[in-house]
């Protein structure tokens, strides 16, 4: 593996540390991706992979560590009475926009029609001109195969179908790294087919995305780089190959094993 320039990585945590009611959940997690990079990241229930993500997007805020997005680096501590720097609060919505989640369950808005689900972020946040937005919004629900769904509510929809709006509406914002938790956990399985499909197609055409997913055999096909997390440390990372072919952990081994 080369070294990673911290100005040219996508995506940087450095050192990340999360406790929650004075459980720490995340010991000092480290971890780049480049540009293009596809990082899977597994393991067992409860060992901090959604609580990584989350605070990769702010959406949970890291006790300690350092952030880079595409270079910019955040302030994540807080002063000695806690309080955030103003200069922090300012780059919240900006780190979100530019790392768009996918989540287990969707999170659409069900009051909203599918192509309103995909306009909303460039139009509210990023604050761009309606008809351009709509114009890209059916162009990537076209590429999900959802453009002819495009005035149905969330409701009508199946979970698969619910999974490939929300990646159109995280794609909408142009993101620099795409986030995906557990993307297909929620799916029944005739469903699981088309969701991983897109995933495929974003990863082939060169999206930086770091996806936490128990769908094995997918992560060994797409992914540049493999991260086992175990009690909240990375206990194991490297190419694919390496950590299916030749497992240097013990647990990670019994996770691979509990899994074929
Ligand atoms: N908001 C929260 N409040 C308290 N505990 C939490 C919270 N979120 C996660 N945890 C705890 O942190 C640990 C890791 O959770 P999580 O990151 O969801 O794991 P994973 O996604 O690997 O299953 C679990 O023990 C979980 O109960
Ligand atoms: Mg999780």
């Amino acid at each position: 593996m080369t070294a990673s320039n911290p100005q040219t990585a996508a995506l940087q945590v450095e050192d990340l540390h999360k406790t929650f009611a004075g459980i720490e959940v995340l010991k000092g997690i480290s971890l780049t991706a480049e540009k293009h990079d596809v990082i899977s990241i597994i393991g067992s229930s409860g060992s901090g992979k959604s609580t990584l993500l989350r605070c990769m997007n702010l959406l949970e805020f890291p006790d300690s560590g350092r952030l880079r997005v595409h270079g910019e680096e955040l302030e994540l501590g807080t002063n000695r009475r806690g309080v955030r720097s103003r200069r922090f609060q300012r780059q919240i919505e900006r780190v979100r926009s530019r790392l768009a989640m996918v989540f287990q369950s969707f999170n659409l808005w069900s009051h909203m029609t599918v192509l309103e689900n995909v306009m909303l972020g460039p139009c509210l946040v990023l604050k761009r001109n309606r008809h351009e937005v709509e114009a890209q919004a059916k162009k990537l629900l076209a590429r999900v195969g959802m453009l002819e769904k495009c005035q149905m509510y969330p409701d009508c929809l199946s979970g698969g179908q619910k999974q490939r709006v929300a990646i159109a509406r995280a794609l909408a914002m142009d993101p620099e790294v795409m986030l995906f938790d557990e993307p297909t956990s929620a799916l029944d399985p005739e469903l699981v087919g088309e969701v991983l499909r897109v995933i495929r197609e974003l990863a082939e055409e060169g999206r930086t995305m770091i996806m936490v997913t128990h769908e094995m055999r997918f992560a060994r096909e797409v992914s540049s780089k493999l991260v086992y997390l175990h009690q909240g440390r990375i206990e194991e990372q490297g190419s694919p190959e390496q950590l299916f072919n030749a497992p240097q952990s013990d647990n990670l081994r019994r996770l691979l094993a509990s899994q074929y």
